[in-house]
C-alpha cells in the first residue's frame, strides 16, 4: 500500500463512546443502503452509534457532514454502483472544499469488508472503510479520520451488538411500525455462487435475552410488526435465557409473548434449515405471519448439487407440502438463478418445473453473476449473457403471473391488515397484509397501529383496496 493511502487501523482495546460525555458539535450524518434488510438494519445501528458522537440524520446528502455508503456484494451490478455513487461524492466533496467546508466518505457493508483498502485506491476521496462487524467502531474511525484514511474489516471475537448503542423510543418511532432485528449474521453453507460466507463470516446468533430486550424496547415505543433477520436466519441457535441452546421456533415462541407485538416474520431460511419445530410453529404461533421467503435457486437437481445447495427438487416439493399442512393458509416467496455455470435448457425447464408445482405468491429472480472468490466463478462453462437474457425473461413472465394471480384472489377476502400510514388520498389509511401487500382502505386516521380485518374489494396493479370489516384489534 502507498504510505500516503495508509490507512489507520482501530486499536483492538478501543472501548466506544458513552453518550452523556459531554456536548458535541452538532453534524449531519445520511446513511444511504443498498442491498439486503439487513443492510437497513445495520444502517439504523449506524445512525444510532453516531448519535452520541453528534450526528443527528438528514434526508438530503448535501447537507450531510458524513455519508456512510452501506454497499452490497452480492452481485456485480450492485458492487458496481457503489464505485458510480462514490463518483458523484467525490465531486460535493471538491464543492465543499471549495466553500472551505469538509465532507467525510465512509464505504461500509459488504463491499467494504470485500475489498478492504482496495477501495482508498480506486476512489482517493474515501475516509473511511468500515465491515459489518466492525461499525460498532465508527466513532473512533471518525476520530481517526480527521488524520487520513481509516479502516477496520476485522471480524472481532467479541460481537458488535455488546458495544451498539440502543436507539432512543423517538428514534424508533420516526422509523415505523414494522422494525428489522437481527438475530443471527453469517452463513456457513458455502453455497457455490454466494459471498455471503466471506462477506459476513461464519454463522452466529445472537443470546436470547438481549433479542428479547430489543424487541421489547421497540414494542414499547410503538413497533407492531417485528421481522427477524438472518443471512440464514432458521439455522438460528442462540443461548436462551436457561443457557439451553433455542431454535429459532423456540425464539419466536418467547417473542409471542410480548404484549403489543401483533405480528412476526423472520427471513431469510434456507430450505435443509426448516425443523420441525419451526413448521410446527408456523400452525401454532398466531403472531407468525403466514408468509414465508424460502429460497430454492434452482430446480435441477444437477445445478442444485454444483449449487452445493445440498438438498434436491423433491426435497423442496415435499418441504412445501409440509409446510403448507401446518398451516393451510401460508404463501410462499422463494428466489432463483438463471445461468448458474452449466445450466442447460433442460436445467433451465426443470426450474420453470418446480416454479409450476410449487405457485410462489412472490418471486425474485436474478441472472448468475460469478462473484470473486466464490467456486462458482472458477466454473469452465459459464453460461452466455443472451442465454441469461432468456431463460430470465421466461422465468419473469412465470413468476408474474403467478404473482398477480395470488394477488388477484385475495378480492373477495377477509384479511389482516396492519395499518402504517395515512393513504395517497384524504380519508384513506395504508397498511400491509399478513403476505405483506400494500392494502388502501377508507377509515380514520385514528387505526394507524392497528389491526383491522379488511374484506378486499379490487386489485390494482401495485395495491389491493378493502373496506373496513369489524373493529380493530
Ligand atoms: N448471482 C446472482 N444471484 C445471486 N444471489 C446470491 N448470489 C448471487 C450471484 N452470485 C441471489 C440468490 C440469493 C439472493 C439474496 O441473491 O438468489 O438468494
Ligand atoms: Fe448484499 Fe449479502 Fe451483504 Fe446483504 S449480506 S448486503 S445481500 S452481500
Amino acid at each position: 500500500m502507498n504510505s500516503d493511502l495508509e490507512a489507520a487501523t482501530v486499536q483492538k482495546d478501543w472501548a466506544p463512546a458513552r453518550s452523556g460525555q459531554g456536548e458535541k458539535a452538532a453534524k449531519k450524518l445520511h446513511v444511504k443502503s443498498f442491498g439486503c434488510q439487513m443492510n437497513v438494519y445495520d444502517a439504523t445501528r449506524m445512525a444510532d452509534v453516531l448519535a452520541p458522537e453528534g450526528f443527528s440524520e438528514t434526508g438530503a446528502i448535501e447537507d450531510a457532514d458524513l455519508v456512510i455508503l452501506n454497499t452490497c456484494h452480492i452481485r456485480e451490478k450492485a458492487s458496481e454502483k457503489v464505485f458510480s455513487e462514490l463518483g458523484r461524492l467525490r465531486r460535493l466533496k471538491e464543492e465543499r472544499r471549495a466553500e472551505g467546508k469538509d465532507l467525510r466518505i465512509a464505504v461500509a457493508g459488504c463491499v467494504a469488508q470485500a475489498e478492504g483498502g482496495e477501495i482508498f485506491r480506486k476512489q482517493r476521496a474515501v475516509d473511511i472503510v468500515v465491515g459489518p462487524q466492525s461499525y460498532h467502531r465508527l466513532p473512533e474511525l471518525v476520530r481517526l479520520a480527521a488524520d487520513g484514511p481509516a479502516i477496520d474489516t476485522d471480524f472481532p471475537v467479541d460481537d458488535k451488538f455488546n458495544h451498539l448503542t440502543p436507539p432512543t423510543a423517538d428514534k424508533i418511532r420516526t422509523r415505523g411500525l414494522s422494525a428489522f432485528l437481527t438475530v443471527q449474521e453469517g452463513c456457513d453453507k458455502f453455497c457455490s455462487f454466494c459471498v455471503v460466507p466471506y462477506t459476513r463470516g461464519a454463522e452466529a446468533s445472537r443470546e436470547v435475552q438481549k433479542i428479547v430486550a430489543e424487541a421489547e424496547a421497540l414494542t414499547r415505543a410503538g413497533v407492531r410488526e417485528i421481522t427477524l433477520l438472518g443471512q440464514n436466519v432458521n439455522a438460528f441457535h442462540g443461548k436462551g435465557e436457561d443457557d439451553e441452546i433455542w431454535s429459532l421456533a423456540r425464539l419466536v415462541e418467547r417473542l409471542s409473548e410480548i404484549a403489543g407485538l401483533a405480528r412476526l416474520r423472520y427471513t431469510t431460511s434456507h430450505p435443509n434449515d426448516m425443523a420441525d419445530d419451526l413448521i410446527r410453529a408456523h400452525g401454532e404461533a398466531a403472531k407468525l405471519m403466514p408468509f414465508l421467503h424460502l429460497p430454492v435457486q434452482s430446480g435441477s437437481d444437477r445445478i442444485l448439487a454444483a449449487m452445493n445447495r445440498k438438498h434436491r427438487a423433491e426435497d423442496f416439493l415435499r418441504l412445501a407440502k409440509k409446510i403448507r399442512a401446518a398451516r393451510p393458509d401460508i404463501a410462499l416467496s422463494s428466489d432463483f438463478i438463471v445461468g448458474f455455470p452449466g445450466e442447460t435448457d433442460e436445467d433451465f425447464e426443470a426450474t420453470l418445473a418446480l416454479i409450476r408445482a410449487v405457485d410462489f405468491a412472490s418471486t425474485f429472480y436474478f441472472k448468475y453473476s460469478p462473484r470473486p472468490g466464490t467456486p462458482g466463478a472458477e466454473l469452465a462453462d459459464q453460461v452466455e449473457e443472451a442465454v441469461k437474457t432468456e431463460r430470465l425473461a421466461r422465468l419473469g413472465e412465470l413468476v408474474e403471473a403467478q404473482r398477480a394471480a395470488f394477488n388477484r384472489a385475495m378480492v373477495g377476502r377477509t384479511v389482516d391488515v396492519l395499518f402504517e400510514k395515512p393513504g395517497r388520498r384524504p380519508g384513506q389509511i395504508g397498511g400491509k397484509t399478513p403476505y405483506l401487500q400494500a392494502v388502501h382502505a377508507d377509515g380514520p386516521d385514528s387505526l394507524i397501529g392497528t389491526v383491522a380485518a379488511v374484506e378486499i374489494v379490487e386489485c390494482g396493479s401495485n395495491s389491493l383496496f378493502g373496506r373496513l370489516a369489524k373493529e380493530a384489534r
